[in-house]
């Protein structure tokens, strides 16, 4: 069989397995069977690709293959689970990398028609945007660069300035498709884009413009893919490209935000109204608490980004069992963004057993949260913030979140009385029917077990 219909034949397989494996991934349950798949249908792909007559070099591929390959495992066996959204953005990043030079080996290795010519000059500015945005991101995240909005007058005007130039160099590229000039021009000016884009965005934005800069690493291998004229990396770059705006626009919607609202955010005067604290801090020991969980006969529980600090997720599943055996039914309220990457709460608790029939999501709880007899708040903070339904003004306004406060007792554990990641009080702590445990959440977990087994 002639090399490139084999080639192609593999090519539709590896697609198929892509989109099932993305299916799994839908589910906790699957999601790693569906990873093992997608990965072995790119090992497949790979290695077909590597029949193709026109390879120049099999010596440098593998050596890059290898390297590649080593930092990859080295990396994601060291990160530790709170720090993958820094990692998911170094990775955006490195795939735009690789995508803008693609698109430059096709146009410095001959002479391009006009419709190639404009499809790698489209993968140079979105591979390159995405490069320094994830950069930018990632310095962000890993606080290397302050995690606050940076803005500076005129800022819009010089961003439409950017964008303006970057289009005109690139119509001046394809209609001299020899032009190392216009290349390089292209390059400085995406590149600048990218840096201005996400330096305005902070706060609980970022992992909003994560998700943005992995579906754009999508598309710039999708044009890349047009570029080379390869199928499978068309395919493969449109998915990355839809699943990644699929994710923002669900979290879009979780914070109650259009993406348009949340790429300017930093430009909008923020009025904040002084928050009117009604009530006072309720401290209680977990002791003491213990005697009203003993009573309690139904439970949520509402997990944030501080059980996944603390690592609380295997005590919380001894206390759940406890719990159960004194007959009350406990169940856990995830929201979308708790913690610090989509899903973040729920691999935690599929690390502990929890079983997903456990997991309700925000808009299962909060009808019924007046049923609660306890909402047991571990670590999380916004995602609770009651600030986002009453003051009007306050950043986080407007933002969907778990109404803990309409349950009849509220404990909240955290170790002080310090704000959650988009800076901003927490009425929820004021409350007449809130009481504050204070300490490591593993800790105080630890502590009310020990109390159920004395
Ligand atoms: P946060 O609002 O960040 O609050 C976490 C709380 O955990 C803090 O107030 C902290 O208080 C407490 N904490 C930290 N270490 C602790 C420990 N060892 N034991 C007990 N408590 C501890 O968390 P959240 O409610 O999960 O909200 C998530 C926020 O992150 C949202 O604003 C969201 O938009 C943003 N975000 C989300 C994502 C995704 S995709 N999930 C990605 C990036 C950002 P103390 O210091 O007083 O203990």
């Amino acid at each position: 069989m002639d090399n490139l219909i084999l080639i192609n034949i593999v090519y539709v397989i590896a697609a198929a397995l892509f989109i099932f494996g993305l299916k799994l991934l839908g589910n906790p349950a699957t999601a790693r069977k569906g990873n093992m798949l997608s990965g072995l249908a790119m090992l497949v792909a790979i290695i077909v690709t590597l029949m193709d007559q026109n390879i120049v070099s099999y010596g440098w591929i593998m050596v890059s293959i290898l390297a590649g390959s080593a930092v990859g495992v080295y990396v994601s066996k060291k990160v530790e689970m709170t720090g993958m959204p820094e990692l998911v953005s170094l990775f955006n990043g490195v795939g735009g990398l690789a995508s803008a030079a693609v698109a430059i080996a096709a146009m410095v290795a001959s002479e391009l028609s006009s419709g190639i010519a404009s499809i790698s000059v489209i993968a140079l500015i979105i591979g390159s945007v995405t490069f320094s945005g994830s950069l930018v991101a990632w310095g962000k995240l890993s606080e290397r660069v302050s995690g606050k909005p940076i803005v500076f007058n005129q800022q819009a005007i010089a961003n439409y300035g950017l964008i303006a130039a970057t289009i005109l160099f690139s119509s001046l590229y394809v209609l001299n498709p020899s032009s190392l000039f216009f290349i390089v021009v292209v390059i400085v000016l995406a590149l600048a884009i990218g840096v201005m884009v996400v330096l305005p965005i902070g706060g609980a934005d970022m992992p909003v413009v994560i998700s943005l800069l992995n579906s754009y690493s999508g598309l710039a291998a999708c044009a890349a893919g047009f570029a080379l004229e390869n199928n499978l990396l068309i395919v493969a770059g449109a998915l990355v490209g839809a699943s990644g705006i699929i994710l923002t626009n669900i979290m879009c919607k979780a914070m109650n935000r259009s993406l348009i609202n949340v790429l300017t955010s930093g430009f909008q005067e923020v009025v904040t109204n002084e928050i009117v604290v009604e009530g006072e801090i309720k401290p209680i020991s977990a002791e003491d608490a213990f005697y009203v969980f003993e009573a309690a006969q139904s439970i949520l529980v509402i997990p944030g980004y501080g059980m996944a600090v603390a690592q609380a997720q295997h005590a919380m599943k001894e206390l759940q069992e406890l719990l159960e055996k004194n007959d009350a039914e406990v169940v856990y309220g995830i929201h979308p963004v708790a913690g610090r990457m989509p899903g973040h709460m729920n691999v935690l608790l599929a690390e502990a057993d929890v079983s997903y029939d456990l997991l309700l999501e925000m808009d299962e709880v909060n009808p019924r949260m007046e049923n609660f007899d306890i909402a047991i708040v571990i670590g999380a903070n916004d995602v609770v913030n009651p600030a986002a339904r009453e003051l009007e003004g306050s950043p986080i306004y407007g933002m969907p979140v778990i109404n803990a406060d309409l349950a009849k007792n509220v404990f909240v554990i955290k170790r002080s009385m310090s704000s959650g990641f988009a800076g901003v009080d927490n009425p929820l702590f004021f409350k007449d029917n809130t009481r504050m445990i204070f300490g490591d959440a593993k800790e105080v977990i630890n502590n009310i077990v020990r109390q159920f087994n004395d």
